[in-house]
């Protein structure tokens, strides 16, 4: 059939994006009836895709590459410089599997979780005392101190403060230019320097023999493709790979308490649940309903044609990952927060992608899935089971803001436990 792409490709459209945000891609595929926008950003040409086929085209490595598709801000914020995000082949695949071996579903999973309740009732019974707590600041620390437990990194209390409050920082600023960008650039090599050092004195204990060693042992042994260590600083970036995401778990606890707060039905089904299926379905809705994810990206291998559709080689190639998990051609009335969608079975690999889609094994999709559906899970029947009331507040969650979360926080006071 006929292809319609959004007209004005020559036009750049960096500043719409920035001020747009979540709603710049589905706004303009809307536009085109879904069909592949053609745009620029940073001067750069783009096609943006979006679909069940586009996602088989988007991570075939023949396709599309990550090497040199991120932007040096982009890197020197989130995800940081030789990062498994930015390789491709051999490197990829050996890199991944390191991640993959430590965070796919099993008894490293549940024991973060297990970690996470632990700190969770801990924080809790200090909200007893009827002060107003701010969700996403709480959560973010308890899942520091939670996953710098599980990687096996020891620090002291203030410092886990640190951790959370440099983790959100590299998450809220790499998107946008200004002050909460330095503050991200900051964050990053805080807690870049303080991994290489755990990595160096890790390695200077000898050599990890067994293969069930600690996050951080199993980093600081990993030999890449080609069979060497990896360099400290790029250890410390794969570490901090693990710990940054975990904590950002804190945005969909947000989301969850704000589902919890304006769709209060959900709550009895919450506080039922055995063998946490419904906090589960919930966990997944929450991924699918909030914006966190808009897209993915990387550039064309070569000139390659998608329905008919030229792209030439270097082409920046977007995925949308939000639009996907809102398209009413996929979704049966996408703007509705229902649970139900998922509380009998689990969603289809390309059906639901806010982290990515594809094979994480063979892609880049998300290697975290896993640990954000049990991590989510237990946050949400945690919070199902407190009795808080929620004062006035801004619950808005910004659309134009990239990452965006309910303004206030969260906040809520006068928590007793059940
Ligand atoms: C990749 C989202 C949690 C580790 C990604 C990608 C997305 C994403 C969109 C890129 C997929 C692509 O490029 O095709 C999220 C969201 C999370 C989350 C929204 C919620 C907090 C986690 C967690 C971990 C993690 C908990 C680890 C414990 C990674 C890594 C990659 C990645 C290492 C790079 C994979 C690769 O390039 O092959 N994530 N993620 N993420 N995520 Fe997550």
């Amino acid at each position: 059939h006929p292809i319609k792409t959004a007209s004005a490709p020559w036009t750049d459209s960096t500043l719409p994006l920035l001020a747009a945000g979540y709603a710049w891609l589905p706004d303009r595929m809307r536009a085109t009836d879904g069909e592949p926008v053609r745009t620029r950003l940073l001067g750069r040409p783009v096609i943006a895709l979006r679909g069940p086929e586009a996602i088989g085209f988007f991570y075939d490595e023949r396709h599309v590459k990550r090497t040199a598709a991120l932007p040096g801000p982009v890197l020197d914020t989130l995800f940081g410089r030789g990062a498994v995000h930015t390789l491709d082949g051999d490197a990829h695949r050996v890199r991944k599997a390191m991640f993959l071996a430590l965070l796919k579903d099993g008894a490293g999973v549940s024991a973060l979780a297990e970690h996470v309740a632990q700190q969770w009732a801990k924080a809790s019974t200090e909200w007893q005392d009827g002060r107003d707590v701010v969700l996403f600041d709480e959560a973010a620390v308890i899942l520091a101190r939670a996953v710098c437990a599980w990687v096996g990194v020891e620090r002291s209390d203030e410092a886990y403060r640190r951790v959370a409050e440099d983790c959100v920082a590299m998450v809220d600023g790499f998107a946008t230019p200004g002050p909460r960008h330095w503050r991200a650039r900051a964050a990053r090599k805080r807690q870049e320097e303080a991994l290489v050092a755990e990595i160096c004195t890790i390695r200077e204990g000898g050599e990890l023999v067994s293969d069930s060693g600690t996050a951080l042992e199993v980093v600081a042994w990993h030999r890449d493709a080609d069979g060497r260590l990896l360099d400290p600083h790029t250890a410390a970036v794969e570490l901090l790979n693990i710990i940054r995401p975990t904590v950002a778990i804190a945005w969909f606890a947000a989301f969850a308490a704000h589902a919890l707060h304006r769709w209060p039905a959900h709550r009895e089904p919450l506080r039922k649940d055995t063998g946490s299926r419904y906090a589960r379905a919930f966990a997944h809705e929450v991924r699918r309903f909030y914006p966190f994810a808009p897209f993915v990206g990387g550039l064309a291998v070569s000139d390659l044609t998608w329905r008919g559709e030229n792209i030439a080689k270097d082409t920046l190639v977007l995925l949308d990952l939000y639009g996907h998990d809102h398209d009413p051609g996929l979704w049966d009335s996408p703007y509705r927060f229902d649970p139900q969608r998922f509380t009998d079975r689990e969603p289809g690999a390309d059906e639901l992608i806010p982290q990515g889609g594809g094979d994480p094994a063979r892609g880049h999709r998300c290697p975290g899935e896993d640990i954000t559906v049990a991590v989510l899970s237990t946050l949400v029947t945690q919070l199902a089971d407190l009795d808080f009331e929620v004062p006035d507040q801004d619950l808005t969650i910004p659309l134009s803001r990239v990452p965006t979360r309910p303004r206030s926080g969260f906040v809520f006071r006068a928590v007793r436990e059940r």
